[in-house]
């Protein structure tokens, strides 16, 4: 008897081996079942002599409790594996990707284009001396056009840039001419409704050399409004005023919605205004200390969240700014 049951247990350990969930069910009835093996050998202990009956009981319920254990052990290692399983049928999750965020194309865009005209890409403080934000750009203190642009102060001396022209004197004051850089940035202005926020980014334009024309100046910004919204677009100048260059020109393009004929975009004018421009006022180079009788140049600022909200139709400058993914994720 001893050695049936031994060689029972040996079965049962190897049968259990890799045996899957509804195998082990099978299994337990096949050995702890009323007909099972365990049974069968109940029914020969009875015809057993009665002095090996005892010893032989023995070991007969040990094993069925041996069996018993082990069919459980083995169903509930089975449910453990089964949970921690990948289901490869499943369908896959996507992970989530990040995209750039609109203004950045945009100023990427913007730059690539002048860097494919010669220009270097420069960039500089956002928190600004005044003497660079306004004094050497020819806004002296109490000037009028200081009311153009309301500034944000951090101390009497110090504001927020209200504009990326500073940068044409920076560059200025520390390279000598031929000067052909774009400056992108940050810059603030205590203003906000749907197409002002009071941050916003510019793209500053300078070049300097001898002979530059107004002509080149045209030519230039005509090419760059080509390359951004269409070689058929249509460009106007504007006789303005920039302090820090003379003549200055507004530079329009043609209503992007209506295509000229006047709608609520271009309060029925036609036309958008799209960046501001014009020749280096000598007393900007005289800041510098450049020859003014030598060097000419011309500069130009444009605002990137117009452009951007032009060529993607977007009508509130706000979106740009909640980082709303749904809004996002579209570009
Ligand atoms: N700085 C001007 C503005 O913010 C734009 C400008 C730049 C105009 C360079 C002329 C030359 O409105």
């Amino acid at each position: 008897m001893e050695a049936q049951v031994q060689a029972v247990k040996e079965e049962a350990l190897a049968s259990v081996e890799g045996a899957g969930p509804g195998r082990i069910k099978e299994l337990r009835t096949l050995y702890l079942g009323r007909k099972g093996k365990v049974a069968a050998l109940f029914r020969e202990f009875k015809d057993l002599p009665p002095d090996e009956r005892r010893e032989a009981g023995r070991s007969l319920n040990e094993l069925k409790s041996f069996l018993d254990s082990l069919f459980e052990e083995a169903a509930k290692e089975k449910k453990v594996e089964e949970k921690d399983r990948v289901d490869v049928t499943l369908p896959g999750r996507r992970p989530l990707i990040g995209g750039m965020h609109p203004v950045t194309s945009t100023i990427r865009e913007i730059c690539e284009i002048f860097l494919g005209l010669g220009y270097s890409v420069v960039e500089g403080p956002e928190v600004e001396l005044d003497y660079y934000n306004f004094e050497a750009l020819n806004i002296p203190r109490d000037h009028p056009a200081r009311d153009m642009q309301d500034t944000f102060y951090v101390s009497p001396n110090v504001v927020l840039r209200t504009h990326t022209s500073p940068m044409q004197v920076r560059v200025m004051e520390k390279t000598k001419p031929p000067v052909r850089v774009v400056c992108p940035g940050r810059v603030y202005r205590r203003d906000s409704d749907p197409t002002h926020s009071p941050m916003f980014h510019q793209v500053e334009g300078l070049y300097v050399d001898e002979n530059v024309s107004f002509a080149e100046l045209k030519g230039t910004l005509i090419a760059f409004l080509k390359e951004i919204f269409g070689e058929n677009v249509g460009v106007r100048f504007r006789p303005s005023f920039f302090p820090f260059t003379e003549p200055s020109a507004e530079v329009d393009i043609e209503c992007v919605m209506c295509r000229g004929a006047g709608c609520g975009l271009c309060k029925d004018t036609g036309w958008l205004e799209i960046l501001g421009s014009g020749m280096v006022n000598p007393r900007v180079f005289e800041m510098v200390g450049y020859d003014t009788a030598r060097y000419r140049g011309f500069a130009f600022g444009l605002g990137v969240e117009r452009i951007a909200m032009l060529k993607l139709g977007i009508d509130n400058i706000r979106l740009f700014f909640e980082n709303d993914l749904r809004f996002l994720a579209q570009f």
